[in-house]
């Protein structure tokens, strides 16, 4: 007989970004001719780069031919894509193993899929955070059922990030196992210092836990003293796992494609050096074909100069956004954080009105689509989420929408 997997039961509603289009098509079926502009959901707007899809039709071209045809790949990844990434890091000062890079088809996947190399254990989350990192642990059985009073999962540990402690954690109180960082952050906006993670490595090292360390963002960083990558911090190889995304650097949230870091140096209670990269390795070889052979060209000129050069110029768009969306909601007195090196704009909503309340009205009032800060978690009860990825004029539309809508 079989059964459903039980733990997709404690799932507390639906993903929150689903959630949000649903209440959006609602509302654009009730106010037909009503122009509604979407600050909500982090997607990618800008035309890829030229020297991208001039990469991105190689790997077209290559399958019209006979000689240049592949099927399958390796599991792990193109290997030329693998040694520039290598490279990458390399630039940085960071030494990397090919062995320990495996491309994906998203930081998204990984970041959801990692968890299954840990045994049982206690997870701690940044609260708010991306909701997968939560969800996916649930559905693992990590966890307890939701606690409708707490807005928590029992089981497992939040760590609340507020305005009161710069939007980055205290570590936690007791031992925790598995623990999810993601700097710049999604969605405050927040970027982890090299003193904060450093706290964090040093506890993971002394408590022989483990730090999935989510940077799908770090290419909105441009303060050169904050560190882009965890592996800047000392020991941080013995005990991080790093999760990478061509998606908002490159405007690959369609094309998909990402990677995952994991140092043969990792390790966690009662593993040898070396293993935790082998069940990782293990894992994507059972489950995965590999990342499309259409998308890994793209990646691999993506990481040359003249691409970087070219989709340095689409990040300061998007962070030219940010700019317009935080100086808007300054205008009308209300606070804004984030924005700054990285591409969300994390707001308190006026007179600490509940998250999905502040959503309706901006809808509205304004037109304009957010994403409630209590959807990442408790934390983000009373602050709202506007993302600076779109069209120059489509925000400019929405923040004048809101400057002259919104009834304060
Ligand atoms: C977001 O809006 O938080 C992101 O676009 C979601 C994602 O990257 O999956």
């Amino acid at each position: 007989m079989a059964t459903i997997n039980k733990n997709y039961g404690l799932l507390e509603g639906g993903y929150l970004f689903p959630e949000v289009t649903r209440r959006t098509n609602m509302f654009i079926a009730e106010n037909p001719g009503v122009k509604v502009m979407r600050l909500g959901i982090g997607d990618t707007t800008e035309p890829l780069t030229p020297t991208v899809i001039e990469g991105l039709k190689t790997g077209v071209d290559n399958l019209a031919h006979k000689k240049t045809y592949t099927g399958y790949g390796n599991e792990q990844g193109n290997t030329e894509l693998i040694e520039a990434i290598v490279n990458d890091y390399r630039k940085r000062g960071i030494s990397i193993d090919p062995s320990e890079i495996f491309v994906s088809d998203g930081a998204k996947p990984d970041s959801s899929n990692i968890q299954s190399i840990f045994g049982p254990g206690t997870v701690a989350v940044q609260d708010p955070a991306y909701p997968v990192y939560v969800d996916s642990n649930v559905i693992a059985g990590r966890t307890g059922p939701f606690n409708e009073d707490t807005g928590q999962y029992e089981g497992i540990v939040y760590m609340p990030c507020t305005k009161e402690n710069d939007f980055f954690p205290k570590l936690p109180d007791g031992k925790v196992d598995i623990i999810y960082l993601c700097s710049p952050n999604n969605p405050t906006g927040a970027v982890a210092t090299k003193e904060q993670l450093k706290t964090f490595v040093d506890y993971a090292i002394a408590n022989k836990a483990g730090i999935i360390f989510d940077a799908a963002y770090e290419v909105f960083i441009s303060d050169p003293k904050l560190p882009k990558s965890i592996y800047e911090i000392p020991g941080a190889e013995k005990c991080a796992i790093e999760i990478k995304s061509f998606s908002k650097s490159e405007g690959f949230t369609g094309v998909r494609l990402g990677y995952t870091v994991l140092p043969k140096t990792f390790v966690v209670e009662n593993t040898k050096k070396g293993e935790m990269n082998a069940a990782w390795n293990r894992r994507q070889t059972t489950f995965f074909n590999g990342a499309s052979c259409l998308a890994q060209p793209g990646g691999i000129v993506a990481l040359t100069e003249d691409a970087l050069r070219e989709s340095q110029k689409t990040i300061d768009h998007y962070m030219g956004n940010a700019k317009i969306i935080k100086e808007g909601i300054e205008y009308l007195g209300l606070t804004a954080y984030g924005g700054v090196n990285a591409p969300y704009v994390w707001m308190e909503t006026p007179d600490n009105m509940d998250s999905w309340d502040f959503f309706e009205k901006l809808l509205n009032e304004a037109h304009v689509v957010g994403t409630p800060g209590s959807g990442f978690g408790p934390s983000g009860k009373g602050y709202f989420r506007l993302s600076a990825f779109g069209d120059r004029e489509d925000i400019i539309e929405a923040v004048d929408s809101i400057v002259n809508n919104l009834k304060l």
